[in-house]
C-alpha cells in the first residue's frame, strides 16, 4: 500500500489526474473502475480539464442505487455523465453503470460481472470512502470476497447522502454494487480521500488490522493500492513522516506522480 500525501485536496486531486493521464496515454484501451460521490466530483473536473482521449477507453461504475431512473437528479447514471461523460469523447456504448431498474437483479449483477471480465478486467479502479470504511457501497460486514450484488445501506450512509435527495425517505435503503472481491481483483486500485471527516476511518484502514468492520482496510492485501489523501484526511495516521519519506525516496521509475 503505497501512502500519498499532498496539501490540498486539489493537489490530491491533481495527482490522481495525472496518473489516470500516465494510464491512459500509456494503454488507451484501457479499463476504468470508477466512482462517484463529492470526491470523485473533484477528480472529474481536473480529468475533463485534461482533455484526454477516452474515444478507446471503457468505464465500470461500482455502484447505483435500486429504484432511480437514470435521470434522477441523484442517480450515479446523471452524476457521471453531468461530471465526467459529457465532457469527454468516451462511446456510449463503453460506460457501463449499474441499471437500478433493472428486473432480475441477481441475474443482472452476475451479468456485470461478466462483462468486466470480458472488457479483459479492469487496469486501474478508482476509489473514495465512507466515514464507515465503505468502499463502493460495500458497508461494513460486507464479505471481503463478495462479488457485484444488492446491499443495503448503512444508517449512516443514507444520513451522509441525504443532502443529494429531498427528504430522508426517498433515499433508496438498496443499491447495486460491486463487490469487495470485485473491486480486489482490478490491477491497480487508487483511493483518494480528503478532508477531515475521513481521517478516524482511514488511520484504521491504512494503519489498523484488516476487517471487514472498515472494508477498505482490505486494501492492505492489494498488491498495488494507491492511497491518495489531503493533510486533513491524512491528520491521524501515526506514520505520516513515513510515509512521506518513502515517496519523496522512491526511485524515479517507480514514482506515480510526478
Ligand atoms: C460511490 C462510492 C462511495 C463513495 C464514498 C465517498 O460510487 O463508491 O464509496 O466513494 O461514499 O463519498 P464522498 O466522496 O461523497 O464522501
Amino acid at each position: 500500500m503505497e501512502v500519498i500525501i499532498l496539501a490540498t485536496p486539489k493537489a490530491a486531486a491533481i495527482a490522481v489526474g495525472q496518473i489516470i493521464q500516465r494510464l491512459l496515454d500509456e494503454k488507451p484501451r484501457a479499463v476504468l473502475g470508477l466512482a462517484t460521490g463529492d470526491t470523485a466530483r473533484l477528480l472529474y473536473r481536473e480529468l475533463v480539464k485534461r482533455h484526454l482521449d477516452w474515444s478507446r477507453v471503457t468505464t465500470f461504475n461500482l455502484d447505483e442505487y435500486i429504484g432511480l431512473p437514470p435521470y434522477h437528479p441523484a442517480s450515479y447514471h446523471r452524476f457521471m455523465w453531468e461530471n465526467l461523460f459529457t465532457h469527454t469523447n468516451i462511446k456510449k456504448k463503453n460506460v457501463h453503470i449499474p441499471d437500478g431498474l433493472a428486473k432480475d437483479l441477481q441475474s443482472y449483477c452476475t451479468r456485470y460481472e461478466t462483462q468486466i471480465r470480458q472488457a479483459g478486467g479492469i487496469d486501474l479502479q478508482v476509489l473514495g470512502i465512507g466515514r464507515n470504511g465503505h468502499i463502493g457501497f460495500n458497508e461494513p460486514t460486507s464479505s471481503l470476497s463478495s462479488r457485484t450484488r444488492v446491499k443495503t445501506l448503512a444508517p449512516q450512509t443514507r444520513k451522509d447522502n441525504a443532502r443529494h435527495f429531498d427528504g430522508k425517505d426517498r433515499i433508496p435503503r438498496h443499491v447495486i454494487t460491486m463487490g469487495i472481491g470485485t473491486i480486489m481483483d482490478a490491477r491497480r486500485c487508487l483511493l483518494l480521500a480528503c478532508g477531515k471527516n475521513k481521517a478516524r476511518i482511514l488511520s484504521g484502514a491504512v494503519e489498523g488490522p484488516i476487517t471487514s468492520m472498515n472494508p477498505a482496510s482490505i486494501l492492505q492485501l492489494h498488491p498495488t493500492a494507491r492511497i491518495v489523501l489531503d493533510e486533513a484526511a491524512a491528520s491521524r495516521l501515526k506514520r505520516a513522516d513515513y510515509y512521506r519519506w518513502v515517496f519523496q525516496n522512491k526511485p524515479t521509475w517507480q514514482k506515480a506522480y510526478p
